[in-house]
């Protein structure tokens, strides 16, 4: 394809350096697409003739459905996808394939190519982060009002509910989906027209590629459209958020099925057994999404590495920009495939839940605040107070629910009998009502709010 100046073909090692085809290939509908819309933009212009627009037409759909049937054999010696097809269409339509090249270099091809892929990603990513928003949004609303402890710092904090925890992780993937959404936008440009790096001096119409293309508009400088990948270094940066959440549930789903701690049980379907251990459970899945999260952000830090040196335009560092990401963003894909899975899979253990939410006097902070509201403290002497009460408690060993008015009297004697009203963990969920708190008929309705949502496709 370049070798006018060329008396001997390339050192094997060279070939096998240079050579994209392994990777690139998967590029192969969006570099058929793309010629068919260039190709057709040159016969509208007068550039070619509607005649060898019409036989590189038929020939790339040919070259497609080979692909497709598993008739096609990518040769190395042809480096790329991109000269795969070409030669390909030479023996399909002979001459009339040599003209789909004029006004176009392999630079604003490949660029356009993978633009489209990523968009295309894009838009699957989308769709099974809202599978797996349907799926713990389902679960939470039939644990609204299953009591769980809640946890900072690893410690027994509050009482939560189940539903209300996994909310959050749905709050969090409709934030990954802004950013994937945010970056789908600023790709959305044309870079096919752009040739090499400067332009060309045939009469295109960018706008009409452009637009056969979905994209909004082509780009308006040749040099950065040949040269730029932010737009899968920022998508790729989206998804290594987006890998760190799924992360951050899988540890979470690894430590509650533990026999220690045993809130959550996964079923047969996401567990594996262990070949010496015959009672072993292991939960794999999990912790394969837990460590997939490494793969995905180092796809984006090699990444950032390759384009932090380049000068314009084009490099063939740049060549290197599909392998991590392809990778990155299939365990990506497959990461939300096994969490929506688990989701649907997992049953907590409401009792166990129960119980761990009250131990740990997780309600200590109701006891304070029933103090400031009854008794007009400032909280900070509530806070004393309580801290004095538990202390008490934990001294002899009785939950606070448990421990009998006449101790707490010695500490706080204003202190009625009343106080019992927020000391177990059910009242203590059910009152926090206020905006995003954890109260059931709060998480009832976010829940629902989700579930209408994501029904319309948001
Ligand atoms: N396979 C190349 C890539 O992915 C295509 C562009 C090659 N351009 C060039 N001038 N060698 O980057």
């Amino acid at each position: 394809m370049w070798g006018g100046r060329f008396a001997s073909g390339p050192d094997a090692i060279m070939e096998a350096i240079n050579a994209s085809i392994d990777v690139d290939r998967h590029l192969y509908r969006q570099d058929i697409t793309a010629s068919k819309a260039h190709a057709a933009m040159l016969a509208e212009q007068g550039i070619i003739t509607a005649d060898d627009a019409a036989k590189i037409a038929h020939g790339l759909d040919t070259i497609l459905s080979e692909i497709e049937g598993g008739k096609f054999t990518f040769q190395r010696a042809l480096e790329d996808v991109h000269m795969n097809v070409e030669s390909r269409l030479t023996e399909l339509v002979g001459p009339a394939a040599g003209r789909l090249h004029t006004a176009r270099s392999r630079n604003d091809q490949v660029a356009t190519d993978f633009r489209l892929w990523v968009r295309d990603t894009i838009d699957q990513l989308d769709s099974a982060l809202s599978d797996y928003q349907r799926a713990l949004a389902e679960k939470a609303l039939d644990h609204a009002g299953t009591v769980m402890p809640g946890l900072t710092h690893l410690q027994t904090a509050q009482p939560v509910t189940f539903g209300h925890h996994l909310l959050a992780y749905v709050e969090m993937a409709a934030r990954d989906r802004g950013r994937f959404a945010d970056a789908r936008k600023r790709l959305n440009e044309s870079p096919l027209g752009s040739a090499a790096l400067a332009g060309t001096s045939f009469n295109l119409d960018r706008d009409m590629t452009a637009k056969a293309l979905g994209f909004d508009r082509p780009t308006a400088n040749s040099l950065d459209a040949v040269s730029d990948r932010d737009f899968v270094m920022e998508p790729l940066a989206a998804a290594a958020i987006c890998a760190v959440h799924l992360s951050r549930f899988a540890e979470e789903i690894v430590m509650w099925t533990s026999p220690l701690v045993g809130l959550v049980a996964l079923s047969d379907k996401f567990t594996t057994g262990s070949s010496i251990m015959p009672q072993k459970r292991n939960p794999d899945a999990a912790e394969l999404v837990r460590a997939k999260a490494g793969r995905i952000a180092g796809a984006l830090t090699a990444l950032l590495m390759v384009m932090k040196g380049l000068p314009l335009a084009y490099q063939k560092d740049m060549q290197e920009d599909k392998e991590g990401p392809m990778d990155a963003f299939a365990a990506l894909s497959l990461s939300l495939a096994a969490m929506t899975g688990m989701v649907r899979d997992m049953t907590p253990d409401a009792a166990r839940m129960k119980k761990a939410a009250g131990e740990g006097y997780a309600t200590a902070t109701d006891l304070a605040d029933w103090l400031v509201r009854t008794l007009k403290m400032p909280f900070r002497d509530a806070h004393h107070v309580t801290g004095k009460i538990v202390a008490e408690a934990a001294q002899t060993g009785v939950p606070l629910h448990r421990l009998p008015l006449e101790v707490m009297r010695k500490i706080e004697p204003r202190i009625t009998d009343e106080v019992f009203g927020v000391l177990s963990v059910d009242r203590s969920v059910k009152s926090r009502t206020s905006y995003g708190g954890t109260a059931p008929k709060n998480v009832r309705s976010q829940a629902k709010r989700w579930l209408k949502r994501l029904e319309k496709g948001r």
